[in-house]
């Protein structure tokens, strides 16, 4: 059967796609918005949107905004990051990480994961700020929907006075240490982006414990507009503002974000039953210090390989299952060639790299069935058996 012939047949399984709640809240929030005729710029789901996800993260102050990489642009902004200046990166991540960096002129220097949480390594950390004391800020990420760990990770940059910005993109809703993921740097950021656990189809949110913080990007962030009867304009401005209508979204999708949650931890622990006894896969670990959101349940083969993990990857395809890489670690990337690598031990392996070239993330869809997921698990154990090197 060609590809095409087997997408006929069979419902496509997505990685993760965007899914309304059964309530359409969602539409209820848009509906007022339309009757209202606050369509643009801004109005009350926009507030309300920011409101109540302060509310439920606990974050005092939130802007939102176009998308979460607009929100790392401006929260680097805010740091004060500018030209050749050092910043340190997880290179385990999504380039919308680092790409903010370059915005700013400013210089990303890569540090390594570990294996027991997949995020930034202490470790690599300080042996970085020892080749580098003049860093300006660190942006940590936590993949996947599992934080890092920020008790290791401030007594760092504590000593060095540096600030984290905290690329929580993937993981709203997790916790670290019982606080939510996103308030644990300085300034924290959301993505709303199609694929992520609550989506609006595009947007994002900076949140900080400092209204200092937030009136600035809610001001850079609608043109730097001065306080005057006229248009008056003293520094750069951006076109990064939430619309209302985007905002209506997200607020119908905060109400389901627990439910989300469930279900993605369902789907996790259903791979994880699974594939128990196959000696070859192992689940992205989970460190003991948190609660992750689940965003994407992970595997990494003993034997893998990145031909193997293609391999894999292309015969899920056939069968109409999405599935992906683990990210590409920023570091490999050719536009960031030229930047240093700060790997977590003396022998210059490299953790992502290694987790890069043996891991896949499977589909975890909240709108899959259990028979879907059997789906998934059948054909992932077949390919195992066949051996496919
Ligand atoms: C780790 C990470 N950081 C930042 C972003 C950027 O978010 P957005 O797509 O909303 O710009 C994403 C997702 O797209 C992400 O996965």
């Amino acid at each position: 059967m060609t590809n095409q012939n087997k997408s006929k047949t069979e419902k496509r399984i997505f990685l993760s796609s965007p899914h309304m709640s059964d309530e359409m809240y969602e539409r209820n929030f848009i509906r007022e918005a339309f009757e209202s005729n606050w369509i643009a710029p801004l109005g009350a789901n926009v507030d309300g949107f920011e409101n109540e996800l302060c509310e439920y993260t606990g974050s005092k102050y939130a802007v939102a905004l176009v998308s979460g990489t607009a929100a790392i642009h401006l929260g680097l902004k805010y740091l004060g990051i500018d030209k050749d200046d050092i910043v340190f990166c997880s290179s385990l991540t999504f380039a919308a990480s680092a790409n903010p960096i370059l915005y700013q002129g400013a210089i990303p220097i890569f540090i390594d994961c570990d294996y027991e949480t997949w995020n930034m390594s202490p470790e690599a950390l300080e042996k970085a700020f020892k080749k580098y004391p003049n860093a300006k800020a660190v942006v940590t990420v936590n993949l996947y929907g599992q934080s890092a760990d920020y008790d290791r990770i401030k007594k760092i940059t504590k000593a060095y006075n540096v600030p984290i910005l905290e690329d929580a993109a993937e993981s709203l809703g997790a916790t670290y240490k019982g606080k939510q993921t996103g308030t644990l740097g300085n300034i924290g950021v959301f993505s709303f982006n199609g694929n992520k656990i609550i989506t609006t189809s595009g947007g994002g949110m900076l949140v900080s414990d400092s209204d200092v913080i937030t009136k600035k990007v809610k001001f850079w962030s609608t043109q730097s507009r001065e306080d005057y009867p006229y248009y008056q304009h003293e520094e750069v401005g951006f076109n990064y503002r939430m619309s209302n209508v985007v905002a209506g979204i997200g607020r119908g999708q905060l109400r389901i974000l627990d439910e989300r949650i469930t279900k993605k931890k369902y789907i996790y622990e259903h791979y994880k039953r699974a594939f128990q006894d196959i000696e070859e896969i192992e689940m992205m670990p989970i460190a003991d210090y948190g609660r992750p959101n689940y965003w994407l349940s992970c595997i990494i083969l003993k034997a893998g390989s990145l031909v193997k993990m293609q391999k894999i990857i292309k015969l899920l395809a056939y069968n109409n299952i999405e599935a992906r890489h683990i990210w590409k670690p920023m570091h490999m990337q050719p536009i960031f060639k030229m930047n240093d690598f700060i790997t977590m031990n003396d022998f210059n392996t490299s953790c992502s790299e290694d987790i890069f070239s043996r891991g896949l993330c499977l589909p975890s869809d909240t709108k899959m069935t259990d028979e879907e997921l059997e789906r998934v698990e059948g054909i992932v154990k077949g390919i195992l058996q066949k051996k496919t090197t």
